[in-house]
């Protein structure tokens, strides 16, 4: 007895020993990670049907505006990074605008205060939407099936309906004051207790979808989905007119590039300061022993946080929309600069945020948002974050048309100085001009090893985006983990102010915890951070999804 019971002990060490190491959704040659399992099918069937990446893309962004409405949509923006097989890249900014009757001091009091709540909640939050025209302008360019197979799949969701997860349940459900409080039509349909494996029909919605199917671009910014949403802002006291719509356009940019050891990283340029700050990040720890200090052991936490608070820094005074401001965008990258940032850096000490400000640049002075990875049998891969800013956006249902609306205005910086709901700080590079595009942390990256195509990544999460996809590159590129693993791995965020550490539960050992604390940080834990869609080239040429399934519904779905 005693012997089985020793024989059962040593069997329990072994297995916890060999445990077998954490593998995403491995396929052949294609796949698509996005939100919602719904969303990634439709997408792998467009490519089965002989789409391309970017096919995929648009199917899934619209079918994403249907089955996770918190953060998918048509009342948003986003920005798409693509790599051809070729090699060649492109970036879309597909981001929101300020219409044109916005001012700098929209959101502020007559003393000069920020109105709490106002760039949040409610018509007056709202930018002009750009997903469709982005939509529109991809396919325009890069799309080889017809137009309305991509937005048919999304309709058939909306009219049909789909059975909601337990969280698509329970996001509907806490939403329910905010739908009664900002709504001037209230949105019956959605205005019930639901539970996990009810079906929802967006029949509003999907009607716009059949008009934007039918008349493409024509069918949001004309017509009568534009009237309805103007009439909407009319009721609410909102800022949007048919001129904003009519004149709203999507831009090609060039795409962020900078070299990380032999990687090559491809990511978004401003309007968004994500492929800026997550390239400056990866060149300030790029000369440190990451590897040998290990995954989120102190030495690591504080190196990538001391680069953290200078890079957030620089965000605040040097990026936003590069049609209305200058940004240095070489100079920001640039080896020498990001080394003389982190010349202050003391591995035994934290730096006061207070002592940080941003580097010297001659000449000058919602988290909730969604995320999918898409590659082709081609090798064509597309990345794409998109965003409605917080969960629904402002709140408000465009009656008539049956779809949420962004409150992306509150990126902007109201008032210099003083923090965003990501409690990020702001400088004038990115107050409120009409017509502008607001600063976003959104980063959809692409990453080459040896010129080959080797990881599409990104993630919501407003301010945390950044960091989140800085870690998961690390995690792969550094520690040697897996797809899936990487994006599993807990998550550690830091962004110059407030001047902290804000782990993720389970991210940090106690005595690391105390370890940190030692060298001069705060910790201000949270639950979740981030939500990495993400997909990698493997050695023998198929794909790994990294689904963050750990953290909500995303599932990786392919062939
Ligand atoms: N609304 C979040 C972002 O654009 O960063």
């Amino acid at each position: 007895m005693k012997r089985f019971f020793f024989l059962l002990i040593a069997v329990a060490v072994v297995a916890c020993q060999t445990k077998e190491p954490v593998v995403g959704l491995v396929t052949d040659s294609a796949m698509v990670v996005s939100a919602h399992p719904l969303a990634s099918q439709v997408g792998t069937d467009i490519m089965k049907k002989g789409g391309n990446a970017v096919d995929a893309a648009i199917a899934t962004h619209f079918a994403l505006s249907i089955v996770f409405p918190a953060a998918g949509n048509i009342g948003g923006g986003g920005f798409m990074v693509l790599r051809l097989k070729d090699g060649t890249t492109a970036t879309l900014d597909f981001r929101e605008k300020a219409p044109a009757a916005a001012t700098t001091d929209m959101y502020l009091d007559s003393a000069g205060n920020v109105i709490e709540g106002l760039s949040l909640y409610g018509h007056l939050a709202s930018g002009v939407p750009g997903s469709v025209d982005g939509m529109v302008e991809a396919h325009a360019k890069y799309g080889s099936l017809p137009w309305k197979d991509l937005v048919q799949p999304a309709i058939d969701l909306a009219l049909n309906g789909y059975p909601l997860t337990e969280r698509g349940a329970n996001d509907i459900n806490s939403l329910q004051q905010d739908l009664e409080k900002y709504n001037t039509v209230k949105p019956e349909f959605l205005m019930r207790a639901w539970a996990k494996g009810d079906t929802i029909r967006w029949i509003d919605m999907g009607h716009t979808l059949e008009r934007i199917r039918d008349s493409g671009r024509a069918g949001f910014y004309e017509g009568k989905t534009a009237e309805d949403l103007v009439a909407e802002m009319r009721r609410g006291k909102g800022l949007i007119t048919l001129q904003d719509l009519k004149n709203y356009k999507s831009v090609w940019r060039d795409p962020v590039v900078a070299d990380y050891k032999n990687y090559k990283i491809i990511s978004m340029a401003p309007p968004s300061s994500g492929g800026l700050c997550v390239v400056q990040l990866l060149k300030a720890v790029e000369p440190l022993p990451l590897k040998d200090w290990g995954f989120n052991t102190p030495k690591s936490v504080h190196a990538m946080v001391e680069a953290e608070r200078r890079i957030y820094a620089d965000r605040a005074k040097y990026m936003g929309d590069p049609d209305f401001f200058k940004v240095p965008v070489a100079e920001l990258i640039d080896s020498k600069y990001i080394a003389d940032r982190m010349a202050s850096f003391n591995p035994e000490q934290a730096t006061p945020s207070t002592e940080i400000s941003a580097g010297n640049i001659p000449g000058y002075e919602s988290e909730e948002t969604t995320h999918f990875s898409v590659v082709d049998k081609d090798g064509n891969a597309v990345a794409v974050t998109t965003t409605l800013n917080l969960w629904f956006g402002n709140k408000v249902v465009v009656a008539g048309s049956g779809f949420f609306l962004n409150d992306e205005m509150d990126d902007f910086s109201s008032k210099p100085g003083v923090p965003n709901v990501f409690g990020v700080t702001g400088g004038t590079a990115n107050k409120i001009e009409p017509n502008k595009r607001m600063l976003s942390a959104m980063s959809p990256t692409i990453v080459e090893k040896d010129g080959k195509l080797h990881m599409v990544v990104g993630s919501p999460g407003g301010s945390t985006i950044i960091t989140s996809v800085f870690q998961v590159i690390l995690n792969v590129v550094e520690h040697g983990m897996g797809m899936q693993a990487a994006v599993d791995a807990r998550r550690i965020h830091s962004q110059w102010l407030p001047d902290a550490i804000i782990p993720e539960k389970g991210a940090l050992a106690k005595e690391d915890s105390l370890a940190l604390v030692a060298l001069g940080h705060k910790l201000m834990p949270r639950p979740n951070i981030g939500r990495v869609d993400a997909i990698l080239v493997l050695p023998n040429g198929k794909l790994e999804g990294g689904a963050d399934r750990t953290r909500s519904d995303d599932e990786a779905r392919g062939y």
